[in-house]
């Protein structure tokens, strides 16, 4: 069951990335894709189920936010992912939505080096 979850945690993290990345790409490209109904809908469909699955998994394994730090970072910088990418698809000024997008990207990155270090500091130890 925990593997299953794992699998599908990671599937929408995956489809989470591409699609933000494409989506980005038809934001720049100007491209009338990005108000179609199912590119607005099916991402919140996707967020919300990376989120039910990442509970699940933390709820079955036993791990407490409070407990491992990489799991609270995890949260927050979701949380942040979250924000930037509301920025990346709204801001009225191009150059702030490709920078939010590009943060957006950056930040995603960093969780998965999170997610597989389980250290709060993920890929920015390298800089340490
Ligand atoms: C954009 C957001 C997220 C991404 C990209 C992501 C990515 C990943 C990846 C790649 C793994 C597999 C790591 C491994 O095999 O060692 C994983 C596992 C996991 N994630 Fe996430 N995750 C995200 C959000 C979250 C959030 C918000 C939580 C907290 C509720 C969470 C909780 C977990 C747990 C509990 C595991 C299992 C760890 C283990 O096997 O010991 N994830 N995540």
């Amino acid at each position: 069951m925990i593997a299953l979850l794992k699998h599908l945690h990671m599937t929408f993290a995956l489809l989470s990335f591409l699609g933000f990345f494409l989506r980005g790409v038809w934001m720049m490209t100007g491209s009338p894709l990005l108000r179609r109904k199912p590119v607005k809908v099916v991402p919140h469909i996707n967020d919300t189920l990376l989120l039910v699955t990442a509970i699940a998994l933390a709820v079955l394994i036993g791990y407490s936010p409070l407990q491992h730090g990489w799991l609270l970072t995890k949260i927050v910088a979701l949380f942040v992912y979250i924000g930037l990418g509301v920025l990346a698809f709204r801001h009225p000024k191009r150059p702030v939505r490709i920078g939010a997008w590009l943060a957006a990207l950056i930040v995603f990155l960093y969780i998965v080096s999170v997610a597989f270090s389980k250290d709060p500091l993920g890929f920015l130890y390298l800089i340490n």
